[in-house]
């Protein structure tokens, strides 16, 4: 095994946290948690990362209150799941000693189809706006939110960090992208406000900062923050570069220990993050809702539009932030391959995530560390992602196939 890679499976601290090597489970909400409830299936999952080798799992898309919910069966961080969310955490530690498992706190903002909202009558993000995704549900248009409504989404930011914490997440991250409801504000696109929460990045900025500062506030210092951000939008109008760049400084600067780049955004262009073949058959296979079939037939293929699949395809960019910034960098998009991992150690990156290699294959850490020969082999099919809502949830349809000879 080469240096790099030997740095790659050697131990390594996040902030203060001892993880046992450097390859991290990226957040790839499961669709695993019915109603909300965190159960087995959720469990399963991820008691198979953590028994490969991983050193720090992520359970996705953990919604600070039950309308930062994109569908009515994603989980929220709730004083009713504390038994769950315990027994999981601790049966994770007791399956794979030494492993930490992280949270991604989310919040969907104006970009929803959950019509069993319990505080709000519509989605609500930074500027009224067209709903695509509500269509379906009877909600088709997201209103602005008031400064009312801003300050209650800060405190569930603190009270969800708060719960995280006392029922035993490690590390949490933050989700600053893909067009859910932080990166709806920094975003020029979506943020259309002339109040000190629009206008210029620094006023963009305002309401992401103040969430990262009221989960700090609930955490404490010793305790691990990542921030998921955009480096870009990937449309006209959208979060380009250049101010991407000053955004992972001022999250430096706010003290956050760990930055992860990815971009796009699910409203608008997810292949971007993803890459690969496009979401939209495989969505049309599963989906039942009549409406929503009929936007993925006609709409499908402008919203997901193809971008060609390259290992690590987000390197070049990412390296620009890792030499604005002096906190540590995690590499994330399209590392799949040894070859890849390598190259970012190389590159100085601290750690890796990974979402659909570790999808495709939850053993991969102890599966490379025995065989220098090792292939992933995910082919990017993408099928993992449209089961999303699928009953069941996620899965690699790829092991399917292995299953059945
Ligand atoms: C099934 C699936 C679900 C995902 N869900 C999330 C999510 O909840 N939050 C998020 O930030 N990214 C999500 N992503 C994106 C991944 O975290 C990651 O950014 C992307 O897959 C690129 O990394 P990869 O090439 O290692 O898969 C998801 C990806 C997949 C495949």
């Amino acid at each position: 095994m080469n240096d790099d890679l030997k740095r790659a499976f050697s131990p390594a601290k996040l902030g203060k946290l001892e993880l046992k090597n450097r390859i991290l489970k990226a957040a790839t909400y499961e669709g695993k948690s019915p109603d909300g409830v965190p159960g087995e299936l959720l469990l399963d999952f991820h008691k198979q990362i953590v028994s490969g080798g991983t050193a720090m799992t992520t359970i996705g898309y953990c919604t600070t209150e039950a309308d930062g919910r994109i569908n009515d069966q994603m989980t929220w961080m709730d004083e009713q799941f504390r038994p769950q969310y315990t027994d999981l955490i601790a049966e994770l530690k007791r399956t794979a000693p030494g492993v930490a498992v992280s949270g991604q706190m989310a919040h969907c903002g104006n970009f929803s189809k959950n019509s069993k909202l319990q505080r709000l009558k519509r989605p609500m993000g930074p500027s009224r706006q067209l709903n695509m995704l509500g269509i379906s549900a009877g909600m088709p248009f997201a209103g602005a939110m008031k400064i009312a409504d801003i300050d209650y989404l800060v405190q569930t930011y603190y009270d969800a960090a708060a719960f995280m914490k006392s029922v035993g997440f490690d590390a949490i991250e933050i989700h600053f992208s893909h067009g859910y409801g932080l990166s709806q504000f920094i975003s020029p696109r979506t943020n259309r406000r002339t109040d000190e929460y629009g206008g210029s990045l620094e006023n963009r900025m305002r309401l992401p900062l103040r969430a990262l500062d009221a989960v700090r506030r609930a955490v404490g210092d010793d305790f691990p923050i990542l921030g998921k951000m955009g480096m870009t939008d990937g449309v006209k109008d959208g979060l380009q570069f250049e101010e991407a760049l000053e955004v992972a400084t001022m999250f430096d600067k706010a003290g956050i220990d760990a930055l992860i780049c990815s971009g796009g955004t699910s409203s608008f262009n997810p292949m971007v993050y993803f890459r690969g073949a496009t979401l939209d058959k495989g969505m049309l296979e599963v989906e039942t809702n009549p409406i929503a079939r009929l936007g993925l037939k006609y709409y499908g293929p402008r919203l997901f539009r193809y971008y060609p699949y390259e290992e690590n395809f987000f390197l070049d960019k990412a390296k620009q932030i890792r030499d604005r910034v002096n906190c540590q960098m995690v590499y994330i998009g399209g590392c799949t391959e040894l070859d890849s991992v390598a190259t970012i150690m190389r590159e100085g990156f601290d750690f890796i995530q990974m979402g659909r290699p570790l999808v495709k294959d939850p053993a991969y850490v102890n599966n490379a560390m025995s065989n220098p020969n090792y292939r992933n082999n995910c082919s990017h099919c993408n099928k993992c992602a449209s089961l999303i809502e699928a009953p069941g949830g996620i899965r690699c349809v790829e092991n399917d196939a292995v299953q059945v000879q």
